[in-house]
């Protein structure tokens, strides 16, 4: 199968090992929950009858709404217009500055879209007054033929999903019954990510959190509905022994996914630099 890359490429993004996490899905999905959905490269890529995508960050969840509110032609007539009229390129800084202005004035979600495309690494990095402060993506960023036809593609795919913006703390998961299947790729606690949206959204993340997601998953799972957790047992010589506990006291699956002689060979004398990417499964 050939995968969709999402036109966000977004930080911490499964697009790289989504062929080695699909796998484990279920063939056939009702509702499929994405509850840290981020760029979308994994909802973009399951088939559901019925999907809902979350996360903490109201900025890109407000984006993907946009998407949702105007046809294909008006979004790409739009992004072209603002890249013309701002002159955006990945090699001008200043004019990257100027529209940076503007967007922290406008507010709009696309022209947010469109000044993220030439953005250091394409981050969503928000100062405390909630004004987008990350750098120009020199020589680097921009929106390349290939992010626009992405981008149709996506839309397309993005148009019928239900866009929720929950802490997951605060997320109803009663409604995850049989046949259902929901995703969690959380911040890792081994290697924490960093998802900066200025304080309005994302909060960090801690043990406590693991733990609110390890019963919030129990639930589905007493609920009847299947669910696959994304997360790193081990990472530069740290174990994370509360995920393995509760994998094994709920006799839950545990998958090694994208296993490569630099990060999953435990042969490897330098035991220190493993990195063990794993995905957890009630089924
Ligand atoms: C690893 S990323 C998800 C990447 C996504 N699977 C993809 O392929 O693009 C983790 C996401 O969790 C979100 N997040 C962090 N804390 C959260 C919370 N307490 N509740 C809901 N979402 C949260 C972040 O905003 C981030 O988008």
């Amino acid at each position: 199968m050939e995968y969709l890359k999402s036109p966000m490429n977004y930080i911490g993004n499964k697009y790289r090992i989504i062929a080695d996490i699909e796998r484990y899905f279920p063939n056939e999905i009702n509702t499929f929950t994405d509850l840290f959905c981020g760029g979308l490269d994994v909802s973009i890529n399951t088939s559901a009858l019925h999907t809902v995508c979350n996360d903490i960050n109201n900025y890109i969840i407000d984006i993907y709404k946009s998407f949702q509110r105007y046809d294909i032609q008006y979004l790409l007539d739009y992004i072209d217009t603002q890249i013309a009229a701002y002159k955006l390129s990945k090699f001008d800084k200043n004019s990257y500055i100027k529209f940076r202005n503007y967007y922290n004035q406008s507010g709009n979600p696309l022209d947010l879209y469109v000044l993220m495309c030439y953005s250091f690494n394409y981050q969503f990095r928000f100062n405390s007054k909630h004004e987008y402060n990350n750098p120009h993506g020199t020589n680097r960023s921009e929106f390349t033929s290939v992010m626009r036809s992405n981008l149709t593609e996506f839309k397309e795919r993005i148009d019928s999903y239900d866009f929720e913006c929950f802490d997951f703390i605060n997320y109803d998961v009663n409604n995850v019954k049989s046949g259902d299947f929901l995703y969690a790729d959380p911040p890792y606690l081994l290697t924490c990510g960093s998802y900066n949206d200025g304080k309005r959204g994302f909060r960090g993340w801690s043990e406590s959190d693991d733990m609110q997601l390890f019963d919030l998953l129990d639930s589905v799972n007493k609920n009847g509905g299947k669910f696959a957790l994304s997360n790193v047992s081990h990472h530069k010589g740290f174990v994370h022994n509360s995920l393995l506990q509760w994998v094994n006291d709920n006799n839950y699956k545990m998958h090694n996914i994208n296993c490569n002689y630099n990060n999953c060979n435990y042969q490897n004398k330098n035991k220190s630099n493993i990195t063990r990417e794993v995905l957890i499964t009630n089924y």
